[in-house]
This record gives structure tokens, C-alpha cells and sequence, in this order.
């Protein structure tokens, strides 16, 4: 079914098959599709490029209303522009890596992209269709009364392994110490922090091919759909 109307909260580590997850999902069933850390990317490579330093929160916040997002909501050719510029291969590289734990832990950041989603998800909405969301927040703060919550994780070193062939063969155990890096401030920080949202089903992942998680998760959609 196409379950219009649905929101589609997918919430997990990173390296945890989210982003296929969710785009494989929304592909199934014609939904559309919103990356949410896509968006703190963006922003963390906004305040790189002019110049902010990622480690005050004072700065980081006195300009979170500046950069101008734009996210695309197809789930087959997903896009991000920051000002108008196509930022989809700059906020993959290191530089963004190793800054957007501390620049998405600012309150003042994530009330602006809490609101911007809230907006993305109403009009999605609106147009008739549904949407999943992907991120660390989205059945716990954006969007909790999302129909579907989903949490996905994976062991570590599964995560590790499937990152580092992501990125055409990076070190192994340096990508898995830099995930359990950001797991950590991601699931330590003060404002909504990375936890199991209420109503959240569980998936793990690590012995699981992405076929298989993106079937469970397109039957839990039905279920929800049954009950309507
Ligand atoms: O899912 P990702 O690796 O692209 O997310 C990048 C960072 O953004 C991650 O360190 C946590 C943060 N993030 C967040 O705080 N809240 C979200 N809803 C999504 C991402």
C-alpha cells in the first residue's frame, strides 16, 4: 500500500543502515524522503566555510539562523543546497565528520532544524503523500506521533566494516573509533540526545542484509496501514 499520510520515524547510530534503510523504504512504498543529519551537515559546513569555530557554542549559535537550506525530498536522487550551493559530496568529507557532533549539539541549531523538518514533514503531508524521516531525534522530539518509529542498530564492528567499503576502503579501526566518537557526544549531549524513542521497534542490524531491514520495516508499515 501507499500509505498516504504516514510519517516513518527512523532513528539510529551511525553506520547503522539508516540512510539505505529509509530511501529503500520510501522507494517501496512512494513515500518521500527527508535526511535529517543531512541538514546538520549542511549547516556544519556552512560555519566551516565562513569561518566559525565549531568548539564555542556561543558562536556556533549567535549564526544558526544564517544558512539557507534546501532539502529535496526524492528519495532516489536526494539533494542538499546550503545558500544555493550543492553541498552533497562536501558534507561527507572528514572535515565535516569530525565537526557536526559538536555543532548539531547546540540548542540553538537544532530548534532552527527542528522547525525547518517540522515544516518539510507538514507539507509532505499536505501534497497527500507520507515521508520517512531518518535521524537520532525523529520519533523523540521532530515528530512523535510519527504511525511507525523505528530505532536501528548494528555492533560496532559491522558498522565499521559497511562505512569504511562506503568510503572505497578507509581503515577499518580507525572508523570504527571514530563512530563510537560520535556515538558517544551524539548519545551524551544535553539537548535530545540519541535515545530509543517510546514506541520505537527495535531493529538490529548486524545480521541482517539491507533487503532484509528494508522489508521488515516496509511490513511494519503495513501493519500500521491494516489498522487505519
Ligand atoms: O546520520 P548522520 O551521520 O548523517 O548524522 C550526522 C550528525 O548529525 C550526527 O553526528 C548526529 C547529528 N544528528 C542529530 O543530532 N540529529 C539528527 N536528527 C540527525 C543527525
Amino acid at each position: 500500500s501507499g500509505a498516504p499520510g504516514i510519517v516513518v520515524a527512523l532513528d539510529g547510530t551511525s553506520g547503522s543502515g539508516k540512510s539505505s534503510t529509509s530511501r529503500g523504504v520510501a522507494e517501496r512504498l512512494g513515500l518521500r524522503y527527508l535526511d535529517t543529519g543531512a541538514m546538520y551537515r549542511a549547516v556544519t559546513c556552512w560555519m566551516l566555510r565562513h569561518g566559525v569555530d565549531v568548539h564555542d557554542a556561543a558562536a556556533v549559535a549567535a549564526r544558526a539562523d544564517e544558512p539557507r537550506l534546501e532539502s529535496g525530498l526524492d528519495p532516489s536522487a536526494p539533494t542538499i543546497t546550503v545558500d544555493g550551493q550543492d553541498v552533497a559530496v562536501a558534507i561527507r568529507q572528514a572535515d565535516v565528520n569530525a565537526a557536526v557532533s559538536p555543532v548539531s549539539a547546540v540548542p540553538e541549531v537544532r530548534a532552527r532544524l527542528v522547525a525547518l523538518q517540522r515544516a518539510l514533514i507538514d507539507e509532505a503531508l499536505a501534497d497527500g503523500s507520507g515521508i520517512v524521516v531518518e535521524g537520532r531525534d525523529i520519533g523523540s522530539v521532530v515528530w512523535p506521533d510519527a504511525q511507525v518509529k523505528v530505532y536501528l542498530s548494528a555492533d560496532a564492528s559491522a558498522r565499521a566494516s559497511r562505512r569504511a567499503a562506503e568510503e572505497g576502503g578507509s581503515d577499518v579501526a580507525a572508523t570504527e573509533q571514530s563512530l563510537l566518537a560520535r556515538d558517544q557526544i551524539d548519545s551524551g549531549r544535553a539537548v535530545a540526545p540519541l535515545v530509543m524513542a517510546d514506541g520505537a521497534v527495535h531493529v538490529d542490524t548486524t545480521a541482517y542484509t539491507l533487503d532484509e531491514v528494508i522489508a521488515q520495516v516496509v511490513d511494519l508499515v503495513a501493519v500500521v496501514g491494516s489498522q487505519a
